[in-house]
């Protein structure tokens, strides 16, 4: 067997039969103490019996910390502003958690003086490469392990495991699906998902329900937003957690949120994936139609491309990585006139834009209109065209010639 490598580690524990067989499998094979550590992000878990259950196990200190105001203020609307999406209707719900994870994981080494981090990935998914790199980056001294990327042990093995050192198993019946869960989203894969021709069966679905199930009357909901940010629910002020929890639920009865998704894992892997994210889908609606309002076409085209790159940064799990900071500064200047009203109507899972108001809008209805107080310069016009295309319209000239010379 493998000989210790470090002294105390700060494992990440979600409660679950692989991260309670962690404990003990690290405590036999690489430390002598176990740091459990979990982390509210609104999962809607019982925190405190997962708390109690970690010590029942061998940890010898058991952390709950509630993350969520600084998952929800400080990566998930920076990722709006953004309008964070991989391979364009992803929102990251899963990977915007995972830096802020290793964060918390890394600032908890720290405390207690452990000299390595432990987390509960496999060796085939994004979640490793995303803890990983992030631990890497916060502190490059700390050890990694993983050890479901090591121990080689199927789920029936795990369990055998399990009961042959008294951890207890979960007795609710596992959901078929593998499921990670905040308050940004959901996201579901295996089981019956893993085949791409089936369609999703209701039940991998959480926080939304189905077009069919959806009321039929369409409701309308105002958001608003200050410098990029939502601050408003139909007029009402919330705090960030509370404006995604009532979004969520608003959009969740609409339908509004289900990805049925192709992706391409960093480790190359294509995966299908379900994805339910209500409050993000339709923030990153009304965000993206506010800043086509009040952008100039060069900053929104701009900014499109930026978007792009960013949002493959955070799925590749490089939100440490120093080019981050520099897009945010400009993302953020770039949000100063992102203040404003956009109000959408949902009906069974379709979103459309109803509205749109801004102090900053650069829409003007004297320029746009068609009717009686039309001010836009129709002569002007004219000159422009004629700029616009001159080297087409050379080319045409010099194209025509070349071809009477070759008939001749
Ligand atoms: N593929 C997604 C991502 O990499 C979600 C992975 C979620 N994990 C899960 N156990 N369902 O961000």
């Amino acid at each position: 067997m493998s000989k210790k490598i470090a002294d105390k580690v700060v494992l990440a524990y979600s409660g679950g039969l692989d991260t309670s067989v962690a404990v003990k499998w690290l405590l036999e094979h690489k430390c002598n103490e176990v740091v459990c550590v979990a982390i509210d992000l609104g999962q809607g878990q019982e925190l405190e019996e997962i708390q109690a259950k970690a010590l029942t196990i061998g940890a010898s200190e058991s952390r709950v910390i509630d993350a969520k105001q600084e998952f929800i203020e400080e990566f998930c609307f920076r990722a709006l502003k953004a309008n964070a999406n991989y391979q364009e209707n992803y929102p990251l719900a899963t990977a915007l958690a995972r830096p802020l994870i290793a964060k918390i994981l890394v600032d908890i080494a720290h405390e207690y003086k452990a000299d390595a981090i432990a987390h509960g990935c496999t060796g085939k998914g994004n979640d490793q490469v995303r803890f990983d790199l992030s631990i890497m980056a916060l502190d490059p001294n700390l050890k990694i392990i993983a050890p479901a990327r090591e121990w080689g042990m199927t789920r029936e093995e795990s369990i055998e495991y399990a009961d042959k050192h008294g951890i207890p198993v979960p007795t609710s019946k596992k959901s078929p699906y593998s499921i990670d869960l905040n308050l940004w989203g959901r996201s579901a894969e295996c089981g019956i998902l893993e085949d791409a021709t089936v369609e999703p069966p209701e039940d991998v679905y959480g926080m939304t329900k189905s077009p069919e199930s959806a009321p039929d009357k369409a409701e309308y909901v105002r958001i608003s937003f200050e410098k990029g940010i939502p601050v408003a629910v139909n007029g009402k002020p919330y705090a960030p957690i509370e404006l995604v929890e009532e979004l969520n639920r608003i959009a969740g009865d609409n339908a509004i949120g289900r990805i049925d998704k192709i992706e391409d894992r960093v480790v190359g892997i294509k995966s299908r994936e379900i994805y339910e994210a209500p409050a993000a889908v339709l923030l990153g609606k009304a965000h993206k139609e506010l800043e086509y309002l009040v952008m100039t076409k060069n900053m929104k085209s701009f900014k499109n491309l930026l978007d792009e790159k960013y949002s493959e940064m955070i799925y590749q799990g490089f939100w440490f990585e120093p080019l981050r900071d520099c897009m945010d500064a400009f993302i953020n200047q770039s949000q100063e006139h992102v203040t404003g009203e956009i109000e959408l109507k949902l009906y069974k899972g379709s979103i459309t834009v109803a509205s749109r108001k801004s102090p900053f809008s650069l829409y003007d209805k004297g320029l746009a209109t068609y009717d009686k107080g039309d001010m836009f310069n129709h002569q002007s016009a004219v000159g422009f065209i004629e700029l616009f295309g001159m080297q087409m319209k050379t080319h045409a000239v010099v194209s025509k010639a070349e071809k009477l010379a070759v008939k001749k």
